[in-house]
């Protein structure tokens, strides 16, 4: 596998070197979730190896690559903007390259319109051949055709491709891919097909890899971690893996995400309890709070069921920190559906809270039901979803004024402000010096806003 790439990857820097462009760039772009990240960061290897330079500047760059989300459709949006505006470019420059990737490509009606209106594009793949990137580009270099390559399925899970980390301390690493839950509002069983889960040891080997180069901090990606496991030989379930991950020497915070509400079993509770390096935070999207809503839209969990989740967690790990996807608007939501979401919003009192309007997507169950919501009724109910979770997430920052928390420093903001992640995923930002990013260091907290807090550093 590695050999084939290779051999286009050798081709590829010909043919820059040909074309008269010493050191190539190339722009990588990312639309989505952590798992879009995480492939983009194996784009910018594959680049990287093709002999391009990384550039964040669309409009120099000799090559870019959109990697693309559908989830919303104002995700989808972006993408077109961004090609209206590179067109000129493309007509001035034909040496010029823009490549699609990703979700919105799985999508037939897209690609077809992409054709139609945006025929300027060079390489098309969908998310289940990622690896064949390199090859892709080549044909299109070989021949001038613009090329499209989108399949279906997956096929085996490809491992060892390179790969340009965006952070040198903390990490990515895929668990598992694609979603078997069909949510009937959702598109992402559709473009990123069923639920694959990558043996223990590669992930393993992964990450001691990761640790032996300096990354401390690792996050576990899969649309729905907690059915891990799914289909493999060794029947490795996801607390297991946790129990495992936490023995790599070197790795200091172990976060995962996203966990289904419905595959949250107490076995992983006890893991999150017990394991040093599992940090107390979890992510766990409950949608909407309405049971009614929750059948409609095929979360396999009520209320109630949800409500006694959190009880059992709390319980357990009494300083975690929980955060959640909540939708508003999805079809046929009444004020007293939106009154159950508020509810189970101030039951739980989350620390923080993503917000979507209901989003409507081609080839979902949901798109075709005939009760969807007035906007400005949605409009409404989104704004005082958001008002009620954003005071309480600032009253439980204002409870932590005063204390003193470990944070691992990750970038420095504006005016020689340092953004660190407290082992609970709290956003601190403090004054000190550039040379802690990537470290670990004591901040006492002294001021709370709704979505970070600031502090000073412990000497
Ligand atoms: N697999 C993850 C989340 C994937 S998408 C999970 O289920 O937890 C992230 C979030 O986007 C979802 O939790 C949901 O809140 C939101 N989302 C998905 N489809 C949407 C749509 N059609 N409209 C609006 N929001 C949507
Ligand atoms: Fe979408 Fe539901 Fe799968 Fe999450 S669990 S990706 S919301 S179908
Ligand atoms: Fe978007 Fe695909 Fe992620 S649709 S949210 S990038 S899995």
């Amino acid at each position: 596998m590695e050999n084939h790439n290779k051999y286009y990857i050798e081709k590829l820097a010909q043919i820059n070197a040909a074309a008269g462009i010493e050191k190539p760039t190339a722009c990588v772009v990312t639309y989505g979730c952590q798992m879009n990240a995480r492939d983009s960061e194996k784009f910018s290897g594959m680049l990287f190896e093709m002999g391009y330079d990384l550039t964040n500047d669309e409009q120099a760059a000799d090559l870019v690559i959109f990697n693309t989300c559908c989830v919303r459709e104002n995700a989808e949006n972006k993408l077109y903007g961004n090609l209206g505006n590179l067109k000129e470019k493309k007509r001035a420059n034909p040496h010029f390259k823009i490549v699609l990737a990703g979700c919105m490509m799985q999508q037939d009606i897209v690609v077809d319109k992409i054709k139609q209106s945006y025929n300027f594009v060079d390489v098309i793949f969908g998310t289940h051949n990622i690896y064949r990137f390199p090859e892709l580009l080549y044909s299109h270099f070989e021949t001038g055709d613009s090329i499209v390559d989108v399949w279906e399925n997956a096929t085996e899970i490809v491992e060892d491709l390179p790969s340009l980390r965006e952070y040198p301390f903390k990490a990515g690493v895929n668990i598992m891919y694609g979603c078997n839950n069909f949510c009937t509002y959702c598109i992402v069983p559709y473009v990123r097909g069923r639920e694959r889960s990558r043996k223990p040891a590669d992930i393993l080997a992964e990450i001691k890899v990761l640790a032996a180069n300096g990354v401390t901090e690792i996050m576990l990606l899969g649309q729905n971690v907690n059915s891990y496991g799914i289909g493999l030989e060794c029947g490795t379930t996801f607390a297991q893996l946790l129990y495992m991950v936490n023995d790599v020497e070197g790795i200091a915070r172990i976060r995962f995400m996203s966990s289904h509400p419905k595959d949250m079993t107490d076995d992983v509770v006890f893991a999150m309890r017990d394991l040093p390096k599992v940090c107390k935070m979890l992510h766990l999207p409950f949608q909407a709070g309405s049971s009614r809503l929750l059948k409609l839209m095929n979360r396999k969990h009520t209320k109630e069921w949800y409500i006694d989740l959190i009880d059992r967690v709390k319980a357990n790990i009494p300083d975690i920190a929980l955060t959640t996807d909540i939708m508003v608007g999805f079809p046929g939501e009444t004020e007293e559906d939106f009154q159950h979401t508020l509810d189970v919003a101030r039951h739980v009192r989350f620390s923080s809270a993503f917000t979507f309007i209901y989003s409507r997507r081609h080839g979902t169950p949901a798109d075709l039901m005939e009760n969807q919501v007035d906007e400005n009724v949605v409009k409404d109910r989104f704004n005082r979803l958001v008002t009620e979770v954003n005071a309480i997430s600032l009253e439980l920052n204002e409870g932590r004024v005063g204390k003193t928390l470990s944070i691992l420093v990750e970038s420095e903001g504006k005016n020689g402000v340092l953004n660190g992640r407290a082992d609970d995923g709290s956003l601190v930002h403090f004054e000190g010096d550039k040379a802690l990013i990537g470290k670990y260091v004591d901040v006492r907290i002294t001021e709370a806003k709704t979505f970070y807090l600031i502090g000073e550093q412990v000497q």
